[in-house]
């Protein structure tokens, strides 16, 4: 028996509910139509998106990745019922948690990432506000709508930019727990070192772009 409770989250692409399933916590993700999509394409965006986020979330799970289990899909509705990961957002916890904590935390997602590139599958949007620190201090990734089945180097380096840029935009010692966080993903993900390299590479010409446009 399924049971649809409060409302936690309404992002740009889907409400998310909490609710049970035999007494266990769930999560509900039901995404939203877009008023200005025609609503025949939107339909079918919409399922897509739903039948990609599920595929990457199994496969996820499969590798013995961190990631909510996938319960069950409801295609009418357009919503994911998956587990519930009990805990707090990486963010909010960043807020809080003395540096210490956070350090082992850090090397912690770097050897999720690590785990997830090194069987070829990127998350897509890799923030502060997609992972889930659960009550033994582990990291959970979730989110997985952009996720994808890729062995492009600049998808993984993409992966790498965005956590790094959402850190630095939150924490002063965004340099040493992105180190930590590089510690783990090398530890885990022997070609890692080619992604950070890759990533270097995008971050310089995002640079050069933005000198480039200083000058006009
Ligand atoms: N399995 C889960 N366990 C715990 N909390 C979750 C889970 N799934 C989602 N949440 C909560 O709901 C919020 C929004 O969920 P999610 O990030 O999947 O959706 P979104 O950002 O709206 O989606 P999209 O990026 O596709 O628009 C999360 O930041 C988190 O607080
Ligand atoms: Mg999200």
């Amino acid at each position: 028996m399924i049971r649809q409770k409060d409302r936690i989250a309404k992002g740009a692409e889907a409400i998310i509910y909490r609710g049970s399933f035999l007494q266990t916590p769930i999560i509900l993700k039901h995404r939203l139509p877009k008023i200005y999509r025609l609503p025949q394409i939107d339909k079918t965006i919409r399922l897509q998106r739903l039948r990609a986020e599920a595929r990457i979330m199994v496969l996820a799970w499969k590798i013995g990745a961190h990631v909510p289990v996938l319960l069950g899909i409801d295609f009418a509705n357009r919503t994911l019922l998956m587990e519930e990961i009990q805990g707090e957002l990486l963010f909010f916890i960043m807020n809080t948690a003395p540096l210490t904590k956070m350090k082992s935390i850090f090397k912690d997602i770097g050897q999720e990432v690590g785990l997830l590139h090194k069987n070829d599958i990127t998350h897509g949007d890799l923030t502060v506000f997609n992972v889930v620190i659960n009550k033994e201090n582990k990291p959970w990734l979730i989110d997985f709508g952009l996720g994808q089945v890729s062995v492009e180097r600049e998808k993984k380096a993409d992966d790498l930019l965005t956590f790094y840029s959402t850190l630095k935009a939150i924490s002063p010692d965004f340099q040493d727990l992105f180190d930590l966080f590089k510690h783990g993903y090398f530890g885990m993900y022997k070609k890692g070192r080619k992604t950070f390299e890759h990533m270097k590479k995008i971050q310089s010409r995002a640079r050069y772009i933005a000198r480039e446009d200083r000058l006009e």
